[in-house]
C-alpha cells in the first residue's frame, strides 16, 4: 500500500474524525452499557478511595503504625524508643498526661484518622496501660482530634515536665523512671 493510498484511507476513516475518538458513533448511541460501564467503574474506584482504613481493628493499626518502633510488646529499643508497655496508664494519670499521649509525634502524626486513632489509644490503654490505667476515662474522638493538631515540638521538655509531677504509685512509677 502506498503512502498516498494509506493516508486517503485514513482520511475516509470516520473513526479517525469522530470527536469521541475511535469508538464509532453508532455503538455509543446504541448500547447503554457504554455509559453504564464507565460510571460503574468510577463508582467502584470512588468507593475504593473513599473506604477508610477503619476496616482494620486497633491491633492491626498498632502493627502497621506503631509496632515498627515500639515492637509488638511495647518494649524499649535502646535509648531511642522508650518502653510504653505498662507505662501508658501512668502517663494518663498525670496532669497533662492525656494531652501528652496524643501529642507525642508518633501518635499525633500517624496516618490514622481521628476515629481510628481514638480507637487505637483506647486499645493501647487496655494493652499497655498497666495498673494505673483503670482510673482513666476513654478517649473521645473530639478530644483526640483537638490535641493531635498540635504535635509536641519540644518533646523532651514536655516529657521532663510531665514526669516531674508526683509519681503514681507502684510499678508504673518505676516504669516512668526507666531510661528514655
Ligand atoms: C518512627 C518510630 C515511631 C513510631 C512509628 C511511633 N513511635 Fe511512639 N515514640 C517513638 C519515640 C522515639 C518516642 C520517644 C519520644 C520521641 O522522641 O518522639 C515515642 C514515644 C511514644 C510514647 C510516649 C512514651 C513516653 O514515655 O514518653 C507513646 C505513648 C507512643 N510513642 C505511642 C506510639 C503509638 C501509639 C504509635 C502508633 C500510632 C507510635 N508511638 C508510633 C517512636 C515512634
Amino acid at each position: 500500500m502506498t503512502v498516498e493510498r494509506a493516508s486517503a484511507l485514513h482520511a475516509n476513516d470516520s473513526r479517525a474524525t469522530t470527536p469521541q475518538g475511535y469508538f464509532p458513533a453508532k455503538s455509543r448511541q446504541g448500547w447503554p452499557g457504554s455509559t453504564i460501564f464507565p460510571c460503574a467503574t468510577l463508582l467502584l474506584l470512588g468507593l475504593l478511595v473513599a473506604t477508610p482504613a477503619t476496616a482494620f481493628p486497633p491491633a492491626t493499626n498498632y502493627a502497621t503504625q506503631c509496632q515498627g518502633c515500639h515492637r509488638a510488646n511495647g518494649e524499649a529499643t535502646g535509648d531511642i524508643v522508650p518502653r510504653i508497655n505498662g507505662v501508658v496508664g501512668a502517663i494518663l494519670d498525670r496532669p497533662g498526661g492525656r494531652e501528652y499521649l496524643v501529642r507525642v509525634p508518633g501518635v499525633a502524626q500517624s496516618q490514622l484518622d481521628d476515629r481510628e486513632l481514638t480507637e487505637l489509644l483506647n486499645w493501647l490503654v487496655g494493652r499497655f496501660g498497666g495498673d494505673a490505667a483503670s482510673s482513666s476515662a476513654p478517649f473521645e474522638i473530639a478530644e483526640v482530634a483537638g490535641f493531635r493538631r498540635n504535635p509536641l515540638i519540644e518533646l523532651t521538655a514536655a516529657r521532663v515536665r510531665l514526669f516531674a509531677t508526683a509519681a503514681p504509685p507502684g510499678d508504673a512509677a518505676a516504669a516512668l523512671r526507666a531510661p528514655h
